[in-house]
């Protein structure tokens, strides 16, 4: 089934830019629909351009808005849609709980940590600081917990000693480029489903078994993927 996907984006866009890559090669059967940045100029608006997204929308907050009157006019945006799956890639504002309460189990975030450890801001720096020896990034559900909701996939790598922070951000966002479309290939597979508090993936068919996608080796691909 393809699904509608809206996406969410603050800057960079490359986690956008590689969605939208697999879904041009066929790998992922969703169609965004809607981009929306809350930076005006980011990066990932031209790439949204570039791919033809049909609804590329700058929602800048007014100065002084309150988080609450920001979040309602993001709603009428993302409402206007309809999108079966919001996704928050590198979208870097919380998500107000009235989002987050129209589209239940249907937003989903890419966080480069393996979480629950690193929520928040900086979390590349966070695991090189506390001297971690394996890294990498999560999918989850978005709830009014920020970071927390239930884990839909992850991928790790190994720390090297010699690792510096764009040493390793540069291997873990490779895996998010695959990670995140991963995790919407999952729900246009009607394969996502949520009970108590975590989120369970059907059986079915696994990236690890395609030949065309040149995985990175050296990584541990979770459940899942
Ligand atoms: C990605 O590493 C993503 O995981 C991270 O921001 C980066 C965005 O890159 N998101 C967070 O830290 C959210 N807590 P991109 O704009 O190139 O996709």
């Amino acid at each position: 089934m393809t699904l509608r996907v809206a996406v969410l984006v603050s800057g960079r866009g490359s986690n956008l830019a590689s969605l939208l890559e697999h879904i041009r090669k066929g790998s992922v059967q969703a169609k965004v629909t809607l981009v929306v940045s809350d930076k005006p100029g980011a990066e990932a608006l031209d790439s949204a351009r570039h791919h033809g997204v049909p609804a590329v929308v700058t929602l800048a907050p007014e100065p002084d808005e309150k988080s609450s009157s920001y979040n309602d006019r993001l709603l009428a945006v993302l409402r206007g849609d309809k999108p079966d799956l919001v996704v928050l890639a590198g979208y870097m504002r919380i998500l107000g709980k009235a989002v987050v309460d129209a589209f239940p189990g249907r937003v989903v975030n890419i966080h480069p940590s393996l979480l629950p450890a690193f929520k928040g801001l900086r979390a590349v720096q966070q695991a090189l600081d506390a001297g971690v020896r394996f890294a990498g990034c999560s999918t989850h559900l978005v709830t009014a917990d920020l970071d927390g909701g239930p884990i839909v996939l992850q991928a790790a790598v190994a720390v090297k000693p010699d690792d510096t922070h764009e040493t390793l951000s540069r291997r873990i966002l490779r895996l998010e480029h695959l990670l995140l479309p991963r995790t919407v290939q999952l729900f246009c597979e009607g394969r996502v489903a949520t009970a108590d508090g975590r989120a369970i993936i059907a059986p079915g068919p696994s990236w690890l078994q395609r030949t065309d996608l040149d995985l990175p080796s050296g990584v541990l691909y979770g459940h899942g993927f």
